[in-house]
């Protein structure tokens, strides 16, 4: 099952073949941990660093929990408390870890394109848990295989990411594979938070007015307002934006059919999500956080080239 490229660095990247590999290998590994013994030997004998320098739960505990199901040894780096702190560059510092025999890079970092330029610069294959604005790849095929599961298909799915769209990684991977699979795809959200540019050049609807993105879409994927990316606040207060781009029940019952609601995480109850929303009958974000264990488990067994079988 030869994928087109060594790397994950992003679904912009990567054929809708590869997309088609790891979401079914995802979903055989999804029988597996429902097996009473979890743990398969498929990467037995591969080290992999889950190089964090940016704060990360979902995703860093579901990368070393498939790790550890895949057998694998795993090691966890910390920017904040490494020697980063003490002005150690990236490439130092990767190179450093390999040294030890280290086999794959697990890495999220705040600066775009911060694992494409590792890649130019070491053998090991490296997998993108975010970097900055651009991609987070593992959580556009956790929100596929969740789509999947729900709708049986991705094609001609109708879905609507509502939020902060300009600052969100998860955003961009899910259009680009979205688009790929043949769904439908709208953003939402203020015209401050849209880019100008996304619309035309990603072949996308733009949609200003929440309650019109959420009468045209099956799926609603709302993001957070990422305040640590913006310089300054682009709306006036998180108690407007959520009167405005608030997905809340009474909005839900005011729609003519139901909807399904995904959110990456973490959520930031009672300004883009109510919590009677988040842990509603629609929500299927626990669903998402689930399948993350089974795609990083397809992710690191595929991109570590090994050539056994998944069970
Ligand atoms: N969805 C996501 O990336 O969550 P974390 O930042 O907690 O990993």
């Amino acid at each position: 099952m030869a994928l087109s490229t060594q790397h994950l660095l992003g679904i912009k990247d990567i054929s809708k073949k590869d997309i088609e590999i790891i979401l079914s290998t995802a979903h055989q590994f999804k029988e597996v941990l429902q097996r009473p013994v979890k743990k398969v030997p498929s990467l037995r004998d591969l080290t992999v660093v889950n190089l964090f320098f940016e704060n990360s739960t979902r995703t860093r505990m579901s990368f070393e929990l498939a790790e550890k199901r895949l057998s694998a040894d795993t090691l966890n780096f910390s920017a904040a408390a490494s020697s980063v702190k003490k002005g150690e560059t990236l490439l130092d510092t990767v190179n450093n870890i390999l040294s030890m025999k280290v086999d794959m890079v697990v890495m999220r970092h705040s600066a775009s394109g911060a694992p494409h330029f590792l890649a130019k610069h070491i053998n090991a294959a490296i997998i993108n848990a975010g970097d900055g604005i651009n991609e987070h790849p593992t959580q556009a095929l956790l929100d596929a295989l969740s789509m999947t599961e729900k709708f049986n298909k991705l094609e001609g799915l109708k879905v609507a990411i509502i939020g902060d769209v300009m600052h969100s990684r998860v955003a961009l991977s899910n259009i680009y594979l979205l688009k790929k699979m043949g769904a439908e795809v709208m953003v939402a959200g203020p015209p401050t938070l849209i880019p100008k540019y996304m619309g035309q050049a990603l072949d996308v609807r733009v949609e200003y007015n929440l309650k019109k993105a959420l009468a045209w879409c099956d799926v609603a994927n709302v993001l957070r307002i990422q305040l640590e990316r913006q310089n300054q606040p682009l709306f006036s207060s998180l108690r407007e934006y959520n009167l405005a781009y608030g997905v809340s029940r009474k909005l839900l019952e005011s729609l003519d059919k139901e909807i399904v609601i995904m959110h990456p995480g973490p959520i930031n109850r009672g300004v883009e999500l109510d919590s009677d929303v988040a842990d509603g009958p629609f929500s299927i974000i626990l669903n998402q956080v689930e399948n993350g264990v089974a795609v990083r488990m397809a992710a690191l067994y595929l991109y570590s080239g090994k050539d056994i079988s998944p069970s």
